[in-house]
């Protein structure tokens, strides 16, 4: 009944919405009443028993409901342990009736394969940015200008709330129904990000409530994706133990996890929204920024319960300046507040700039510092022999995260900034996960401090250390320290990808002299990994088959891999696509390399320098012999997708290519360009700015492919 009303419904909208010629809306809707079509036909043809779909629904209806009192209030009303049963009873329903799953069920958070690229996304209305101001007498002068601007205006009411540290993402709710979402981007295109967004727990895949008379069909509500500080450090152990790189601070996790490939291991990372604004809501009737909060808390959406009303510009100084310590006693990261004018009316009548709205106004906080003491000073050796000093610090909290070592980047800062061991220092994170050590405090000193002695070897292998500039510098080439960070690059994700290959045994094959560099992995056997500690039978297969799979890497892993100095994922690609091979990659001169758009004097002169030398010579030997693929193009056979006799149709721009040069490849390898999107259309090609190609091609289900993803189909043809 309730499916036939909503039928019956969106007859009469597509109806009204063509007779009012807004197509694109029209469009949706018929793309929802084909949806209804089809659950009526399913259910005719498996007839299921109307009592399981009504079964279903409610199990989704009270499962929405306590996500709502658990990730929205803050206010659970049954435990863990009863919410489970309801997810498991409703995935055993879904699995016995799988016609009935639908999109926004809540089973469904975590879905669709790994994607080869994010697609870009044009905003409706550009997501701006917000001024920022960093005194009380810049938000009076603030003040000052609307009134200017308004003249005549007695009172402005304003509405502060917290700057949540986070990720501006964009959500897209069709009749209350989760489409899309994605980033902000440059603040006009952004990149897609939906199977992401679905995973984040509080994001409701469907509103609350849903009357279809009172809203819209399309609602567009914008805020801020952040990593809970508990989850933040959580992640960061985990990822220390599996030797990968750390995120120097939540805003990094958690722009990193959107922006992973693969939904499934975002779904892993607790990511958390609050919302803060409407985006596109059409006829909009919401007289003040308050309303429009207490609207999307009703769509149940979770808004930050901290913001407050203020009446004038004095109320709202005293409210920012109560939150300036406060902040830190959140589980989130909060840099500053938002001031906004509560009236909408007043919105309009402000305007915006290019970059910014006239009626919001940031307040930012200097970022948070504490005072500890340097118990020792440390050297480390880094890949490419630089000798760095870090200060071990007495543990003390600081932004979220529980502070033990900072970085004195040389050993000229020492000097400078007079550190001394036993000294008493302030601390401040920056953005970096190794906070900086400000200053030292001079009137703690006591007796008891104590130079630190510049090394003159190298702590490790004992090596002779030149000073270039301000760094100094081992060039021992079997210095074991150099051996073991450049190991942990080589297999690490942006470059080899060699999942198991932890610091922790890297640290014993090198010690046992088992391998000397990077190349002699290739080598390893069952009987050397087996006795490693926390290696054991599972683990060193597991290991070794790894090992196997990453000789097939693309070549821009590999030239990434090899960790020269200034070449990182992105030069690595430049490289890989302009040369081809790695044997013309060694032979090419300084001059060849600066040719290459992308490419200075400085990286091409480290690459010479790279392959000119002896020990590199035989390490990429090692590597040849060991059957590491050295090509641009993918050794293994994969299913070969055949392009011939394929209909594409290209849109956007695709960054490298020229549209003429896309069409080529296509028609060079067999396939048909059109310039329209149809039923027959097998690939969109999207690139940036793809416009109306796209949403078409994503209603009729083709397959879209970004700029990895055609070269990807091009590598297999
Ligand atoms: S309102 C015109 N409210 O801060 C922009 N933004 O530095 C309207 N942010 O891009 C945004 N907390 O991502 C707004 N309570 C809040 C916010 C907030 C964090 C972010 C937002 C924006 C950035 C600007």
């Amino acid at each position: 009944m309730k499916n036939q009303n909503t039928f019956v419904f969106h007859i009469k909208l597509v109806y009204y919405l063509v007779k009012s010629r807004q197509f694109e809306v029209a469009i949706i809707n018929f793309g929802i009443l084909v949806r209804i079509l089809c659950i009526f036909q399913v259910k005719d043809e498996k007839s299921v028993d109307k009592k399981v779909i009504e079964n279903i629904e409610n199990l989704r209806a009270k499962i929405r409901y306590h996500d709502g009192k658990y990730y929205v209030e803050n206010m659970p009303e049954i435990s863990d342990y009863e919410y489970d049963q309801l997810i498991k009873e409703l995935e055993k329903l879904e699995s016995a009736y799988p016609q009935l799953i639908t999109p926004d069920s809540p089973t469904q958070r975590v879905s669709g394969e790994p994607i080869s690229e994010f697609t870009s996304i044009e905003h409706r209305i550009p997501m701006l940015s917000i001024e920022n101001t960093y005194s009380e007498e810049e938000l009076r002068e603030f003040d000052k200008r609307i009134r200017r601007i308004l003249k005549n205006v007695d009172q402005i009411e304003y509405v502060v709330e917290l700057k949540i540290d986070g990720i501006a993402i964009t959500l897209w709710y069709e009749n209350g129904i989760f489409m899309r979402g994605a980033t902000r981007g440059n603040g006009l295109i952004g990149d897609e990000v939906t199977s992401n967004l679905r995973t984040v727990k509080n994001i409701p895949l469907r509103f609350l409530s849903i009357d279809h008379r009172k809203i819209p069909p399309v609602i567009e509500i914008r805020g801020e994706i952040y990593l809970p500080n508990k989850e933040f450090q959580r992640l960061n152990q985990r990822r220390e133990k599996a030797g990968e790189p750390q995120f120097a601070n939540p805003r990094n996790a958690a722009a990193g996890s959107l922006k992973l490939l693969d939904p499934h291991t975002t779904a892993k990372r607790p990511l958390r929204l609050f919302a803060y604004a409407f985006g596109y809501y059409e006829d909009s009737r919401f007289t003040n920024h308050i309303e429009c909060l207490e609207k999307i808390k009703e769509f149940g959406l979770p808004v930050n319960p901290h913001y407050k009303l203020c009446r004038d510009i004095g109320e709202v100084i005293s409210y920012c300046n109560s939150w300036e310590t406060k902040r830190s006693g959140l589980d989130y990261q909060v840099d500053g507040m938002v001031v906004k004018v509560n009236s909408l009316e007043l919105h309009d009548k402000l305007g915006s700039t290019s970059k910014a709205p006239r009626w919001i106004m940031s307040y930012k906080y200097n970022p948070e510092e504490a005072t500890t003491k340097i118990e020792t000073i440390k050297v480390q050796v880094g890949k490419t022999g630089t000798l760095t000093p870090v200060a071990e610090l007495s543990p003390v909290p600081l932004s979220g995260t529980t502070v033990s070592r900072a970085t004195l980047h040389n050993f000229d800062e020492i000097e400078r900034k007079d550190i001394r061991v036993g000294d008493y220092v302030v601390v401040q994170k920056a953005g970096e996960i190794i906070p900086q050590v400000v200053k030292v405090i001079k009137e703690k000193r006591t007796g008891s401090v104590r130079r630190f002695d510049v090394p003159e070897r190298c702590p490790v292998c004992g090596g002779d250390v030149i000073k270039e500039k301000v760094f100094l510098k081992c060039y021992n080439p079997l210095c074991t320290a150099q051996a073991k960070r450049r190991i942990m690059y080589f297999v690490s994700r942006n470059a080899m990808d060699i999942e198991g290959f932890g610091p922790a045994i890297i640290e014993q094959l090198v010690d046992k002299k088992i391998i000397e560099d990077y190349a002699d992995i290739y080598s390893l056997k069952f009987d050397d990994l087996e006795p490693l500690e926390r290696m054991g039978e599972k683990s060193a297969r597991n290991l070794l088959a790894a090992i196997e799979k990453s000789k097939s890497r693309g070549l821009h892993c590999l030239i990434c891999a090899l960790g020269i100095l200034n070449v990182g994922t992105h030069v690595a690609e430049v490289l890989s696509k302009h040369f081809g091979t790695l044997d013309k990659l060694m032979n090419a001169s300084v001059e060849e390399l600066e040719e290459i758009f992308e490419i200075g004097e400085i990286t091409a002169k480290s690459i010479v320098d790279f392959f000119s030398n002896n020990h590199t010579k035989n390490v990429i030997n090692k590597l040849k012999a060991a059957g590491v693929n050295l090509n641009a193009f993918r050794k293994e056979t994969q299913a070969v997708s055949n392009i011939a006799d394929k209909l594409f149709v290209v849109t956007g721009t695709l960054n490298g290519y020229t549209r003429k040069e896309i069409e080529d490849i296509i028609k060079n390898l067999g396939g048909k360009i059109s310039s329209s999107v149809s039923g027959k259309t097998d690939f969109l090609i999207a690139g940036e700015s793809p416009g109306s190609k796209l949403e078409a091609a994503k209603k009729l289900g083709t397959t879209i492919l970004g700029k990895m993803g055609f070269e990807d189909l091009i590598k297999k043809t």
